[in-house]
Formats: structure tokens, C-alpha cells, sequence
């Protein structure tokens, strides 16, 4: 069938032939999921395949009972490949799970850096300690125990100084809040990533009951119409669900 198409375009010399062949191709692979995990595989295989520490701490995750909602290894390599850009030494990380993230992040900061990571599951907040301290990383790291709006209001009375990079990876109805925090937070240049603001396309729903998807709406309008933000929302896809990330420098300071 698809050669018959084929010959036909070429022979009323409608389009290439190779287009038509490559949008086939690529519609049947739209249909096929598989496709994106593969890809991510292949991906993973190239950019971000996972050592023996990495792997521990997955199977320590799920032999904890730990839900499986760490971000992908491809994700992890790309809060590695953020962290580097803005050179940064002092990252925060809101949902801490098992410490997958986490240790990606604390392997892109310098020695002397911290990565403060914030849990409100005290279960899951002591599988990730033994995963950082396995990865040797421990002394980078700073986990906090408790709710992330707890901890933030802790965090604003001892900090002295700006993050270069945050991770917002928590609970999803205060994401807005988490991002006016970080905006405070913040210097020219610190890069700003929150996970998971896409929610298979759910977002498009303006007339969501979901707190979640309420939540990131929220936060993708805030975000996008933040002064003194450069930001943008990409679709991710690949061995996790069909989600988005979004991603933002900050240009100017927003102290209050
Ligand atoms: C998606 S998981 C984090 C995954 C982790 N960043 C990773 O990729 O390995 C979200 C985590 O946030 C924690 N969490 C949810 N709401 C929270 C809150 N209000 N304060 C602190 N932690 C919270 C959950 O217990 C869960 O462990």
C-alpha cells in the first residue's frame, strides 16, 4: 500500500517522495509507544547510562516499596547538563524520593558545593540517605525532613546566600508558590526546572477538578508571565509517561 502511495506522488511529482515515506513512517511510530522508550534507551546508552550506584539506588528504591517516579536517566543528565551551565554550587531540590535526582545533581556541583533536598517522607528521606551515602556523596548533600512549605519558611531565616539551580519535583498544587519562593531566592543566571507541568496533556483541560493539574496550570501561567524570567515548557517523552519540564533563567533579581 505505501509503495503504491509512493509511486503515485512520484509519478504526479506531487512531493518526495522520502517525505512521504518519512511522515509514514513516522505516524506509524506515533501509534507505537515503544518507539519513545527505545529511543530513550538509545539515548540513555549514549548520554546517561547508569553506573552500579545509580542501578543500587534503584533497586534499593524499589525493594523499600518507594514508587517508582524518579525522573528517568536521561532527565537526570539533563539536571546535570543545567547544573554545569550555570555553573552552579548551590542547588535546592524540592521532593527528594529516594535520591536518584539527587545524586545526579550532586556529581554535576564542586566538591565544596551543597544540593539542599527537601522530603516530607521520613521512610523515603532515610532510603535516600543510605543511596547518597553509597554514592559517596554525603557530604554535598543537605535532606530535609518535612513538608517543602515547612522547610522553606526554615530555609528563609539561615539562608545567606542565592541557589544557582532549583529543582521543583514535589507535590504539584503549591508549584506556583514553590516558584515564587525560588524567584526570591534567585541571582541573574540561576536556572529554575520543575518536573512534570505537562500531565499526558491533561493540562489542557481548563475545566480540571485535579488539584495537580490545577496546580501546574497555575504555575505555567505565573511562570510564563514572570518579570525578569526567560522560561519555556518542553514535552518529554521516553521511558516515563508523556509529561513536560519547564525551564527557566532568571535575568534580573527578585528580591523583595
Ligand atoms: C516525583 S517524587 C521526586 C523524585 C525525585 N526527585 C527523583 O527524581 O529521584 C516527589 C517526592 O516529593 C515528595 N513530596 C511530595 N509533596 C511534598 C511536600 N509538600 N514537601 C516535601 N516533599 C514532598 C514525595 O514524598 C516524593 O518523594
Amino acid at each position: 500500500m505505501s509503495i503504491i502511495v509512493v509511486l503515485c506522488f512520484k509519478a504526479f511529482h506531487l512531493t518526495a517522495p522520502s517525505t512521504i515515506f518519512t511522515t509514514w513512517v513516522a505516524l506509524g511510530n506515533y501509534m507505537n509507544p515503544s518507539i519513545f522508550a527505545a529511543t530513550d534507551h538509545y539515548i540513555a546508552s549514549l548520554f546517561a547510562s547508569e553506573d552500579a550506584c545509580l542501578k543500587e539506588t534503584l533497586r534499593n528504591n524499589e525493594n523499600a516499596g518507594l514508587p517508582e517516579i524518579d525522573v528517568s536517566a536521561v532527565q537526570g543528565k539533563l539536571l546535570q547538563v543545567f547544573a554545569k551551565m550555570c555553573q552552579a554550587r548551590y542547588v535546592l531540590e524540592l521532593g527528594t524520593l529516594g535520591g536518584y535526582s539527587t545524586i545526579w545533581l550532586a556529581r554535576a556541583i564542586p566538591e565544596d558545593g551543597k544540593v539542599i533536598t527537601i522530603e516530607r517522607n521520613e521512610e523515603y528521606a532515610r532510603v535516600a540517605r543510605k543511596n547518597i551515602e553509597n554514592a559517596g556523596l554525603i557530604h554535598k548533600v543537605d535532606i530535609r525532613v518535612g513538608t517543602a512549605i515547612e522547610v522553606l519558611a526554615e530555609l528563609d531565616t539561615e539562608l545567606s546566600q542565592s541557589f544557582d539551580m532549583v529543582f521543583l519535583d514535589a507535590d504539584k498544587p503549591p508549584y506556583m508558590q514553590y516558584l515564587q519562593w525560588a524567584l526570591r531566592h534567585s541571582r541573574p543566571g540561576t536556572i529554575i526546572i520543575a518536573d512534570n507541568v505537562i500531565r499526558a496533556g491533561k493540562v489542557l483541560d481548563e475545566n480540571s477538578d485535579d488539584p495537580a493539574v490545577i496546580g501546574v496550570q497555575q504555575f505555567n501561567k505565573a511562570l510564563a508571565e514572570a518579570a525578569g524570567v526567560t522560561s519555556v515548557v518542553i514535552q518529554t517523552i521516553g521511558v516515563k509517561d508523556h509529561d513536560g519540564m519547564a525551564i527557566a533563567v532568571v535575568d534580573y533579581p527578585q528580591h523583595a
